[in-house]
Formats: structure tokens, C-alpha cells, sequence
């Protein structure tokens, strides 16, 4: 019984050497998804060198956006576990099962990084938990890869993830997780992903990094400059030899273009298979992009809208209010277009783009901007600050 968990698991958590071996010229930043450099469809072409440079190579040149860069959740959003802080807070605590007559124990050394086990289910065998994905702003998920019975890579997604409260974490099943009734021994300790949910969960989270049996190979964790901009080898070349033709250049995206790149990870309405897009599908609060494309903000002010007009996707998302009530008032008065007869100068945000709960009190600003008839239900959702 025991052999089998291990021969069906398998699982390796060290990261071997041979990994330095240059494996695919590209990494994982699927070949059909836009980013902003035009520049990057050139790498298209087989060649033994990476197109990619060491991240820290584009702060050498653009040092403003790599110092605001380290603020932001994009620099924050997938780790090996054994690093992390709370590999170790987590050593030794247990997690009741709220649906499932057992518990999961949680195990910390040195040398094999953090585990879990289920006494009641498996004794003392420990399944690693070696990747940790999210900054922890909200949330933090671990994921495995193992082997599954012929031999293919499988992830799986913990059953359990840390969720940050007023002075640190509170253990609860991962969201999606409930009522999930385990087929495989391997999923008591989480859910099986395989193929695009697989290779899609570590895309997004990095910048570069292709699955290999059990680990990742070339891996650049975190969304960096080269996720959006595209991989920078060429760039880094011809600025070094003062060409001035080989731009990460971005300034002919169009806003849809430039919606699209954001919207390859906060999602477009295409990547939901099936959803309808309606303003009343919860998950189009979570999904900003596939919100912005459908608000007449968007569709009516020709090509003018984008996610930059609010955001500095180098820093750390803005919390203040007014910040974002001057970017509304820069289209939102007279004679370009219509004012508001409600409230024509303040506190846009909260009745147009309300934080809407979407599991376990996190919030997501609806980025369907529009006059909502659920307004009173909206405001009362509202937390102010966040
Ligand atoms: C050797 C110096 C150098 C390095 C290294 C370098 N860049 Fe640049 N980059 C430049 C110069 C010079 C420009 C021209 C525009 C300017 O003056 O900022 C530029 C332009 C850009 C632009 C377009 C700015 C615009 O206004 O159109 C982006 C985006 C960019 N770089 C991203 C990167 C990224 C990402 C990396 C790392 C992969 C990187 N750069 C590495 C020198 C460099
Ligand atoms: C299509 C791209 C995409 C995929 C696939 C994806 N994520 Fe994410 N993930 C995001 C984006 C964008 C956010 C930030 C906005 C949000 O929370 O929806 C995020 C947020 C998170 C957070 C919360 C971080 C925080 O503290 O706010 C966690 C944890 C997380 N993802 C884990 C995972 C895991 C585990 C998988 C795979 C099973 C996965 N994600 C798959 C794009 C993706
Ligand atoms: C989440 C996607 C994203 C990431 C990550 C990102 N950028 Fe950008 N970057 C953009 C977008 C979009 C613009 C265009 C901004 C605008 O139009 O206001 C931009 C603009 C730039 C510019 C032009 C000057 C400016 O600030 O507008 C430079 C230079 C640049 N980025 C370098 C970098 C470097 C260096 C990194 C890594 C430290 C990085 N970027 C990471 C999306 C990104
Ligand atoms: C490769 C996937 C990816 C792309 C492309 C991407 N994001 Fe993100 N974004 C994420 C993930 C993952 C998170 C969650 C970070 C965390 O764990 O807190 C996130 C978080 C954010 C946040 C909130 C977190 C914070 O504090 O910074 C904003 C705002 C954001 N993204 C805007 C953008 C914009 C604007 C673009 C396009 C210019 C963009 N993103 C492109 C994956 C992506
Ligand atoms: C780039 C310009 C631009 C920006 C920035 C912008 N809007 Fe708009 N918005 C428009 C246009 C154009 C319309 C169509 C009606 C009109 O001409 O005013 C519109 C329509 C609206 C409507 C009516 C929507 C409906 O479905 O009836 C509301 C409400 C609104 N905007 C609120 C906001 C708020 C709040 C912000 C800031 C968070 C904002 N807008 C930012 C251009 C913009
Ligand atoms: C008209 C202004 C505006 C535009 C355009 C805009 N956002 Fe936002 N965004 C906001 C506001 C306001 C918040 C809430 C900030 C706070 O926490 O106080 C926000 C928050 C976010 C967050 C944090 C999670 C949340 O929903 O609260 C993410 C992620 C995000 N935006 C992504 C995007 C992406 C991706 C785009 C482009 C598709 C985009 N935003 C375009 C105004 C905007
Ligand atoms: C207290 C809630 C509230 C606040 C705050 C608020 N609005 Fe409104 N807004 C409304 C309501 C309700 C309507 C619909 C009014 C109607 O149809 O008579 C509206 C309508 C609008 C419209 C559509 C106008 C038209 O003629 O079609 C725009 C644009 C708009 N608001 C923009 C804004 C902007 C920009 C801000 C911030 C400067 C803002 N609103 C602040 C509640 C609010």
C-alpha cells in the first residue's frame, strides 16, 4: 500500500543541475498569446540561444520600472516553498478537514522542504508540497508535480491554502475544492490537474519555465518584464550597440491589443468556455478584462480606454480613491462627454465600480463600469479601503 503511494506519487523536489541544460528556445508564454514587444515574433525562429536575458538585465538600463517593479503583486507570484516565510510558520500545524474524517499535518525540514501527511489515511507518508503560487495579498496555493501511473507529469493543486487575516494566516480548503470526493489516493491531498490546467496555472504565474517529468526546467518565477514586454535578447543587444530600431516597443498597441495582453491572465471572455458575458456572472467581477472590454467607457471613447489609464503595471495597485476618480473625470466632463447628474465629482468608485465578495470576504472591483440598479445592494459590499 505504501509502495504504491510512492511508486504512483514519485515525487522529486529538488531542482537537479541538469536543468541548466537549454532545453526549448521558448518557455511556456504559450506561442499564440499576445505580448507587447512586436519585437518577440522573431524569436518564432529555432535558434540554440534563449531569446530570453536574465531579468535583472532590464534593470541595468530601466532601473525606475525595476525598482517601482519590486512593489508590485507581478514580482510576487510563485515561489519554491522551502524559501518562503511560511513554510516554516506552517511546520507543525494541523488542518481538520471540514468535509473529510481526517486532518493534514504539516512537516518542515531543511533538506526536503515542506510536507503533508493524513495520519489517519496514510500514516506517516508525506506528499511535498514544493511550489507555493500567489504574493499572499489574499491568498497562497501550493502545487505538486508527480507522476502518475504511466509515467506522465500530473499537478496537483493542495487541497488546502493559507489565506491572509488581520495578523497572519487562517488554513481553509482552496476555492473550487468543496464537495470534491477523492477517486485516487492522490487526491486526498488535492485536485489532479492535467495538460492546458496544468501548463496554463504555471504560465500565469511565471515568466518562463517548461514542466519536465517532475520539475521546472528554465524557470524565471513571477510575471517579469519579459512576460509582458516579450524576451528581451534581442532588445538587450542592439541597445547595447546603439540600434535604436529594435524597441520593446508597445507605443503602436492598440488599447484592445494592449487589454488583450493583460487579459491573457486576468482572463477574456473566449478563455471562460462558455460563460455568457453578462454583467450578472459573478466571475466577470474577478475577471476584470472581460469586464473592461464590455463597459461603454471602453466601447465608446475610441481606443482611449485601457488598463494603464489606471494602473502603472510596474507598481503596486493604487489604493487611493482619488487617484482613480481623476482618471474618470478626465473623460467625464463637458462638452467630451456626459457628467454624472448624481455625484459629478467624487466617489465614482463606489457606485460604479462597487468591491464585490468573491470567496471568503476577498473582494474584486467590478470592471463593468455602468449605472448599476443594484446600487444600494452594491454599496453595503463596498469595504472602503483595501
Ligand atoms: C543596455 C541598456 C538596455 C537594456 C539592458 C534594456 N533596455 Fe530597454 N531600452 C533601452 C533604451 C536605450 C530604450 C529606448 C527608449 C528609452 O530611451 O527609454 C529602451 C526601450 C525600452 C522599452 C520601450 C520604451 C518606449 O518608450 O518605447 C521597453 C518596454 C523596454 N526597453 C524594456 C526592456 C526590458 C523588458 C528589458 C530587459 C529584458 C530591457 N528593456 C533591457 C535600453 C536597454
Ligand atoms: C489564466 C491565468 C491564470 C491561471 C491558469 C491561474 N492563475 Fe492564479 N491568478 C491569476 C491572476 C490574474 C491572479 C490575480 C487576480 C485574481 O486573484 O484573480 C491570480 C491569483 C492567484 C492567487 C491569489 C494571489 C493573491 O494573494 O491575491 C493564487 C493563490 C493563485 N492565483 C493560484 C493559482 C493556482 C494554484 C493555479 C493553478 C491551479 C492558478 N492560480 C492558475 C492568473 C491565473
Ligand atoms: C504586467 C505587465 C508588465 C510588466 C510585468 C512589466 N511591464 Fe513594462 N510596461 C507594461 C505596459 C503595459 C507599458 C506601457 C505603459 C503605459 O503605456 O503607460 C510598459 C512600459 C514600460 C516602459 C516604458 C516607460 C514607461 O514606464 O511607460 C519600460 C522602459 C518598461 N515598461 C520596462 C519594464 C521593465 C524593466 C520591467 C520589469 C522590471 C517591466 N517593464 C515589467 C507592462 C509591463
Ligand atoms: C502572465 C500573467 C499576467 C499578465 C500578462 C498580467 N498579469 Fe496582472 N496579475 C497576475 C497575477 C498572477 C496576479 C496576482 C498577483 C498576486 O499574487 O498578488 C496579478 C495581479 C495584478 C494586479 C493587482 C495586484 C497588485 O498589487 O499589483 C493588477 C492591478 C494587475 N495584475 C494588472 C495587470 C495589468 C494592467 C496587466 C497588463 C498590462 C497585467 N496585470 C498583466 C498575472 C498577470
Ligand atoms: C477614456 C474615457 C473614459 C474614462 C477614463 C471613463 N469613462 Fe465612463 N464612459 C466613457 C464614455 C465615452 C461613455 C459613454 C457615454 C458618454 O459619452 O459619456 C462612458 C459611460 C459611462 C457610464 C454610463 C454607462 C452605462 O452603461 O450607462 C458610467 C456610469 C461611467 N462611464 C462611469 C465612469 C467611471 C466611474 C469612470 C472611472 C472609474 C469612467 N467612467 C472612466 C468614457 C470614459
Ligand atoms: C477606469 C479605471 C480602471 C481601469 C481602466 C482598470 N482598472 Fe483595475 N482597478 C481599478 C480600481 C478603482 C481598482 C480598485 C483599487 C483599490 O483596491 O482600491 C482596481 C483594481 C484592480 C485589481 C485588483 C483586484 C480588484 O479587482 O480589486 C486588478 C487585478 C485590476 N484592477 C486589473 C485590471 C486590468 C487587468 C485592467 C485592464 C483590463 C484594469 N484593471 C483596468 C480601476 C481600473
Ligand atoms: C452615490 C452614487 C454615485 C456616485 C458617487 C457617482 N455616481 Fe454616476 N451615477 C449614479 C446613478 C444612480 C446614475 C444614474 C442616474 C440617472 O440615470 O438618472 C449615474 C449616472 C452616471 C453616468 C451616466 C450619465 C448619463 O447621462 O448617461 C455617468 C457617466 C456617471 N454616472 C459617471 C460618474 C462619475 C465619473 C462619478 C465620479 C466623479 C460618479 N458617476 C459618481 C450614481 C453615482
Amino acid at each position: 500500500m505504501r509502495n504504491r503511494l510512492w511508486n504512483t506519487l514519485a515525487i522529486i523536489a529538488t531542482i537537479s543541475l541538469l536543468a541548466a541544460v537549454v532545453w526549448r528556445y521558448r518557455g511556456l508564454n504559450a506561442d499564440d498569446l499576445p505580448v507587447l514587444s512586436p519585437t518577440s515574433n522573431v524569436a518564432q525562429s529555432p535558434s540554440l540561444a534563449s531569446p530570453y536575458v536574465a531579468e535583472g538585465r532590464c534593470a541595468e538600463c530601466h532601473a525606475e520600472q525595476a525598482e517601482d517593479y519590486q512593489s508590485s503583486g507581478h514580482a510576487n507570484t510563485f515561489h519554491a516553498t522551502a524559501e518562503s516565510e511560511v513554510a516554516r510558520w506552517l511546520a507543525g500545524q494541523t488542518f481538520d478537514d471540514p468535509e473529510r474524517p481526517y486532518s493534514y499535518e504539516y512537516h518542515f525540514d531543511e533538506a526536503t522542504g515542506l510536507s503533508v501527511s493524513i495520519p489517519k489515511q496514510f500514516g506517516d507518508d508525506r506528499f511535498q508540497l514544493p511550489y507555493l503560487l500567489g504574493s499572499g495579498h489574499h491568498a497562497l496555493t501550493f502545487l505538486s508535480l508527480v507522476s502518475d501511473r504511466l509515467g506522465d507529469t500530473t499537478g496537483v493543486e493542495h487541497r488546502v491554502s493559507l489565506y491572509r487575516n488581520n495578523d497572519g494566516w487562517d488554513l481553509d480548503l482552496t476555492p473550487g475544492h468543496r464537495a470534491q470526493v477523492p477517486q485516487q489516493e492522490v487526491e486526498h491531498f488535492g485536485k489532479v490537474l492535467r495538460g492546458d490546467k496544468l501548463t496554463s496555472c504555471v504560465s500565469c504565474h511565471t515568466t518562463q519555465g517548461e514542466i519536465v517529468r517532475q520539475q521546472i526546467e528554465n524557470l524565471t518565477p513571477n510575471v517579469g518584464c519579459q512576460n509582458c514586454h516579450g524576451p528581451g535578447r534581442q532588445h538587450v543587444a542592439a541597445m547595447e550597440n546603439d540600434k535604436q530600431d529594435e524597441y520593446m516597443g508597445f507605443t503602436q498597441q492598440s488599447a484592445r491589443e494592449e487589454v488583450e495582453v493583460c487579459g491573457r491572465c486576468h482572463r477574456l471572455a473566449h478563455s471562460e468556455s462558455g460563460a455568457e458575458v453578462s454583467p450578472n456572472d459573478i466571475r466577470n467581477v474577478r475577471f476584470q478584462s472581460v469586464g473592461l472590454l464590455q463597459t461603454r467607457c471602453f466601447t465608446e471613447s475610441e481606443g482611449r480606454l485601457r488598463c494603464t489609464t489606471c494602473h502603472d503595471p510596474h507598481r503596486k495597485v493604487s489604493g487611493d480613491v482619488n487617484h482613480y476618480v481623476d482618471r474618470c473625470s478626465s473623460c467625464h466632463r463637458k462638452p467630451d462627454f456626459t457628467s454624472c447628474p448624481v455625484s459629478p465629482q467624487t466617489n465614482c468608485i463606489e457606485c460604479h465600480m462597487p468591491a464585490i465578495d468573491i470567496h471568503r470576504g476577498i473582494k474584486f472591483h467590478d470592471h463593468w463600469i455602468r449605472v448599476r440598479s443594484d446600487l444600494g445592494e452594491a454599496i453595503t459590499t463596498q469595504t472602503g479601503d483595501e
